[in-house]
């Protein structure tokens, strides 16, 4: 892989592309760590697939899904009326993003048959290759023009506030302290004070989840030893 890009901009500030680049980063760390716990049940541990199954719904299913969700409804768009020359990169993400749908629901029929581990396993090297594509591209092509957006959205009442802080609780974890402390000053106060009961209950996930694990400091869009 060419050098992924920074999360902080040139001048050490962070923006919308930083949040797009730590989404990505988490997606890249959870589809290796799905990959190494079908590894441990196909090793024979077993004991933590409940919470597995769980898992990929809330985070590869539904994350994934939103967030593609939130690209192809506000992002693009956005994007394709003021950078006209992205339009057939903009295409050709969306097109992108229709492949990897399907592949969810595959994931699904998957997941709830993990006594045959290998069905997981194929659909997340599949999901993994298609991803790996995707989000590299992504990144060459948008990230560039989303390093001036720096307005994060005020949520428009505590229920959006809380769900943004759940999202950002996922997105933070592994990203270096630097990194956060720029995010945090684009952050609304609404969201901000919603922060460490988010991130302390997605510890407690992960931890359920995936066991003992160490986080990183990344500081690109990709988890250190990917
Ligand atoms: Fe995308
Ligand atoms: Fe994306």
């Amino acid at each position: 892989m060419s050098q992924p890009p920074k999360l902080l901009n040139d001048d050490g500030t962070a923006s919308m592309a930083t949040m797009l680049l730590m989404a990505h980063h988490a997606f890249r760390r959870d589809i290796a760590r799905f990959i190494r716990a079908i590894e441990e049940i196909k090793a024979g541990d077993s004991s933590r697939t409940d919470a597995l199954r769980e898992e990929w719904e809330k985070s590869c299913r539904q994350a994934l899904h939103g967030h593609h969700t939130i690209e192809d409804t506000s992002i693009f768009p956005d994007l394709r009326s003021k950078h006209p020359e992205l339009a057939t990169a903009l295409d050709k993400l969306t097109e992108q993003h229709h492949q990897i749908d399907p592949l969810l629901e595959k994931g699904d029929e998957a997941f709830a048959d993990l006594a045959h581990p290998e069905k997981a396993e194929a659909v997340l090297n599949e999901l993994k290759t298609l991803l790996d594509e995707h989000l590299t591209f992504e990144e060459a092509e948008i990230t560039p023009s989303l390093r001036e957006a720096k307005e994060f959205p005020v949520p428009a009442d505590e229920k959006m506030a809380t769900m943004y802080a759940d999202g950002f609780s996922w997105s933070m974890q592994g990203i270096a302290p630097e990194v956060l402390a720029e995010v945090k000053k684009l952050l609304p106060e609404i969201l901000l004070a919603k922060l460490p009961a988010a991130e302390e209950a997605f510890e407690e996930r992960s931890k359920r989840v995936w066991g003992t694990y160490t986080l990183g400091r990344a500081t690109t869009s990709v988890p250190e030893g990917y």
